[in-house]
């Protein structure tokens, strides 16, 4: 039995399963299914320590490097804006932000699919003797928590790895409070990694993992681990068209050759996913130097940063819910 709560219907479990003839159900709930199992099987940025999980090491490390890799992460937040706050993190992954939330004064609940993504952070937090938190496992698409709830929403590197990514905006706005806040990361279409890295040269660089003299090369290039290559060298010989079909380079070039969902948005198609708050501002971040292999590295910070501003992988959206309610709202 899970130490945390769990909302149902649980993912996996009967209530989903009520229409044994619609298929797009049944695939719906099949990808579910995969996609919960992924994220089970490899909490996100646990590979980035080489300390023993669950260690005040581990958690110092794979901080280290995510504020190294992502250095503008922390100041957009502005963590300290949430004291006294209400704040729900969808996706938690290993707490890193919510660890932040907590210390400055906000009150958090760390929601996850995964039992993993819970276990991790609650260790965390008990490691830290951080208390007072609150821990649920379940679906972002069905937020098991009551309207108007909470001060902030916060969601980093997850809505894209939901099926119905609208819906589930529309249960952020559900369950934040008038005047309530939601800062959301997506993936971004319009960059530099889809546009040029997935469409080209992951294209290319699957079709070299199919032979060894192309595997060693790929190595030398990305410097990639080579377990990683391996496996998408043996997903190319299952499929060897695969490299020519958009979604599955998405898929596989983003979280890990078995990660089953990833999805990119435009800034015109989160701002329409986004239509129903009152503010939206939105800013492109993040630029991975292994994008541009030999000269990445040599870069100057001020034209990595100006790279990722314009072309980055990383779309941040804070939109704010309306204050007051209308009268037409009323009416629907
Ligand atoms: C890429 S990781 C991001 C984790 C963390 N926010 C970060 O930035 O490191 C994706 C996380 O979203 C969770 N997740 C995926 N689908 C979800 C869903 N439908 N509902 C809630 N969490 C989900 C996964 O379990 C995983 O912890």
């Amino acid at each position: 039995m899970s130490k945390f709560v769990v909302a149902a219907p649980a993912i996996g479990g009967t209530a989903q399963k009520r229409s044994p003839h619609c298929s797009r159900t049944r695939v719906g709930h099949e990808l579910k299914k995969q996609i919960r199992n992924f994220w089970e099987n490899s909490p996100c940025d646990s590979g980035f320590s080489k300390a023993p999980m669950g260690t005040p090491a581990f958690y110092r490390e794979l901080d280290e490097h995510r504020y190294k890799s992502h250095r503008r992460l922390q100041s957009c937040i502005e963590f300290q804006r949430f004291a006294g706050s209400q704040i729900l993190e969808i996706g938690c992954g290993c707490g890193s932000e919510g660890e932040r939330f907590v210390r400055a004064g906000g009150h958090y609940t760390a929601f996850d699919l995964t039992y993993a993504a819970l276990s991790i952070t609650e260790t965390r937090f008990r490691l830290a003797k951080l208390r007072g938190a609150h821990f649920v496992q379940g679906d972002a698409e069905d937020l098991p928590f009551a309207s108007n709830r909470f001060d902030l929403v916060y969601s980093h590197g997850v809505l894209h790895h939901v099926p119905n990514t609208a819906k589930t905006i529309l249960e952020i706005h559900r369950v934040l409070r008038p005047g309530g806040r939601a800062i959301v990361m997506l993936y971004h279409r319009n960059s530099f990694n889809y546009q040029v890295n997935l469409r080209l040269v992951r294209r290319v660089r699957s079709r070299m993992l199919t032979n060894s003299l192309g595997l060693t090369l790929a190595r030398r290039i990305w410097h990639e681990p080579e377990e990683e290559l391996r496996r998408h060298a043996e997903l190319m010989k299952h499929e060897p068209d695969s490299h020519l079909d958009m979604q599955k380079l998405l898929n596989r070039n983003t979280d890990g050759p078995d990660n089953p969902l990833s999805q990119a948005f435009s800034k015109f198609s989160a701002g329409e996913m986004f239509r129903q708050f009152s503010k939206v501002e939105m800013e492109v971040m993040f630029w991975n130097p292994n994008w541009l292999p030999g000269i990445g590295r040599l870069l100057p910070r001020t034209v990595e940063d100006c790279l990722a501003s314009v072309w980055g992988w990383h779309l941040w959206i804070f939109a704010q819910k309306h204050h007051l309610r209308f009268a037409s709202d009323e009416a629907s």
